[in-house]
């Protein structure tokens, strides 16, 4: 298999974080689809390319597991849902699906339409860094949906261990020191596991709309549900999963159309003519779809995924030992040139009836992963970031200067390095 070490010790680690998408590019460009590199202490093979992360995904023997990401993250999200495999995932996954049915996500939304309405009306007009602000409204929209009103007095406390748990599993440098990232995530898992099985009890005994209260209740046809322990590991991991990944996509969104006044009226238009914003009236915002999917092609929120070979395989014909780190690279897949025209351009055009690019390859466009552990939350994210941006355009209207290019920092998920300014007025 082609590919190489890196400088000694470290590898490629650092080149990896500080060049995000370009390192990915440049070694497919120099090696392929399928290539081996050291890089965070072990050796990993690059797959990347449709072909290439098909075989993975598709994982016709049950050769790739989760066990990439528990490498990373496990020790502050071990148990949930993306870190199971095979038929105990299958399990769970069925599970969790009852609490992802149209009547939960309509009750969902509810919550994310009165708490971005509420948040977004208080902001000041003027020049300010909207990607903070944006996380801020996002996990505020998290408490409501995930706990609704369980929160209570602890929200600070919760809060602050839920953005340290976060901060310390999206965070590709990986040792403990006091007062240090590690430390701290592990201590936010706690207060988390702590809270979250004090309250199991009361949320079994109402039903109230929110994730906590659907967890609790979900039952499969064979009346099996999850225990109490289970219920907390995937509410800890849900709201890391949700959480970043529509902070993201809302951000980039935000960023294209303030880049592109024509298509920020264009979409302001539809958003004014749909009216309401129940389901139907959000699912029918076609243009902002357009808008959005462009928006996670030219920012996959997920740059890469994780996975662990648990025998020897190949991969496009290249041999692979037992025991390998796979990374997968949707970013990568999503700029393409075989597969997307001027794939740098903002054109969400490109996603339109008479074009289809996406189409081009069935991992083309793929920001929420695919095959077994594809995102469960894939519909309710996108409602979610529809909301937001239709509380935006309704409101405000943003700029950014036309010579201004953001950077995406990639030591974790992709975030602006400079927080994104947008000069923003009251319509
Ligand atoms: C725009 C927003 C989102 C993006 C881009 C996104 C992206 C992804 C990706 C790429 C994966 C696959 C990971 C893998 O294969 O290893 C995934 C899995 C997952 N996502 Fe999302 N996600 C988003 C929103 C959400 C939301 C809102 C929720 C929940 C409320 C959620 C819950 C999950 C869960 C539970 C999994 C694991 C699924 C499994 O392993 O079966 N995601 N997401």
């Amino acid at each position: 298999m082609p590919g190489d070490s890196g400088l000694p010790l470290i590898g490629h680690s650092l080149e990896a974080l500080r060049l995000g998408l370009d390192f990915g590019l440049k070694r497919y460009e120099t090696y392929g689809p399928v290539s081996w590199m050291r890089a965070f202490g072990v050796n990993i093979v690059a797959a990347a390319g449709g072909d290439a992360t098909q075989v993975v995904l598709t994982n016709k023997d049950k050769t790739f597991s989760q066990q990439g990401w528990t490498y990373f993250i496990g020790p502050f999200f071990r148990r949930g849902l993306m870190l199971l495999d095979f038929d105990e995932h299958m399990f769970h996954r069925r599970l969790m699906q009852q609490a992802f049915t149209r009547p939960r996500i309509t009750g969902y939304l509810e919550h994310v339409a009165s708490v971005a309405a509420d948040g977004v009306s208080r902001w000041e007009t003027g020049t300010f860094p909207v990607y903070p602000a944006m996380k801020q409204l996002t996990l505020d929209i998290a408490g409501r949906v995930f706990m609704a009103s369980a929160l209570g007095s602890e929200k600070d406390a919760l809060n602050k261990a839920f953005v340290a748990t976060v901060r310390a599993g999206t965070s590709m440098v990986r040792f403990s020191v006091p007062g240090g990232r590690w430390n701290a995530g592990l201590q936010g898992r706690k207060v988390l596991e702590d809270f979250f099985s004090r309250n199991v009890p009361a949320k079994r005994a109402s039903d109230s709309n929110d994730l906590f209260s659907g967890l609790c209740h979900a039952r499969d046809d064979n009346g099996e549900a999850f225990s109490d322990e289970d219920v907390v590991s995937h509410m800890i991991f849900l709201m890391m999963a949700a959480h970043d990944t529509s902070t993201i996509t809302t951000t980039a969104a935000m960023y294209y159309l303030g880049k592109h006044p024509e298509w920020q009226d264009r979409v302001r238009a539809e958003c004014f003519a749909a009216g309401s914003l129940d389901v139907e009236a959000l699912e029918g915002l076609r243009e902002l779809e357009l808008v959005i999917k462009e928006s996670l092609r030219l920012v996959a929120p997920v740059p890469s995924l994780a996975r662990k070979t648990v025998r020897e395989t190949e991969i496009l014909g290249h041999y692979v030992p037992a025991n390998t780190m796979i990374a997968l690279g949707p970013w990568v897949n999503q700029m393409l040139p075989e597969y997307w025209s001027e794939p740098d351009r903002f054109d969400p055009e490109r996603f339109g009836e008479d074009r289809r690019e996406d189409k081009a390859h069935r991992y083309a466009w793929m920001p929420f992963g695919g095959g077994a552990h594809k995102c469960i939350g894939m519909h309710f994210g996108m409602l979610e970031v529809k909301t937001l941006l239709h509380q935006m355009l309704t409101r405000y209207r943003w700029s950014v200067p036309s010579d201004y290019r953001v950077r995406w920092d990639s030591t974790a998920l992709p975030a602006p390095a400079d927080g994104l300014p947008i000069t923003l007025e009251r319509l």
